[in-house]
């Protein structure tokens, strides 16, 4: 089932999600949805938060050129080492459509967290896969990327972020909008 995505500037999007402390069938269920959700609107990761959901999951896939077969299910994913080499890389983000931006963060992360069958997992990633986990486990403390922007470069997006927050961007796959766009709509007589 594809769920809609919550956008700039939901409140559940500045929630810091909770633990999930039990693997169940609804837990599963969310995991597919939010893969089905993903694949549809062409992410390569979301966040609990982003469906609605403020509970520590995220879905990754970030496709096969970087050998990575299978999609990756995180559940209460922590990021347990950094590097401290930097790098820059370009971010977009399904809950803030047509915006995107360079972003410097730590090349290299290890990454602690349970698979859907309830096992301790870590795993080492570098490149588009560091990348994306370090993106959406923000999302999970209730961050977007542009908040690690410095101040002068976000205040250049201050518009356009007014603009998604208002419901004036609309993408092209399911969105609940923020309660400024809500206000805003056309009253239906
Ligand atoms: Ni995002």
């Amino acid at each position: 089932m594809i769920l809609p995505i919550y956008l700039y500037d939901h409140p559940v999007l500045r929630q810091k999600a909770e633990p999930i402390t039990e693997i169940t069938p609804e837990l599963r269920k969310l995991a597919r949805d939010m893969l089905e959700t993903m694949y549809a609107a062409y992410g390569i990761g979301l966040a609990g938060n982003q469906v609605g959901v403020p509970r520590q999951i995220i879905v990754v896939d970030i496709g096969k050129e970087e050998g990575m077969e299978r999609p990756l299910v995180l559940l209460n994913p922590e990021l347990i080492a950094t590097s401290a080499e930097t790098v820059d890389m370009e971010e977009g983000c399904l809950s803030l459509p047509e915006l995107r931006e360079s972003v410097t963060r730590p090349a290299s992360v290890q990454v602690r967290y349970l698979d859907l069958q309830g096992q301790e997992r870590q795993l080492e990633a570098e490149g588009l896969l560091a990348r994306v986990l370090q993106h959406e486990i923000d999302h999970l403390q209730g961050l977007y990327f542009v908040d690690r922007l410095p101040a002068i470069r976000r205040l250049f997006l201050q518009r356009k972020l007014e603009r998604i927050a208002r419901g004036e961007i609309v993408p092209p796959y399911p969105v609940v909008f923020g309660p400024t766009a809500v206000a805003q709509a056309p009253k239906v007589l």
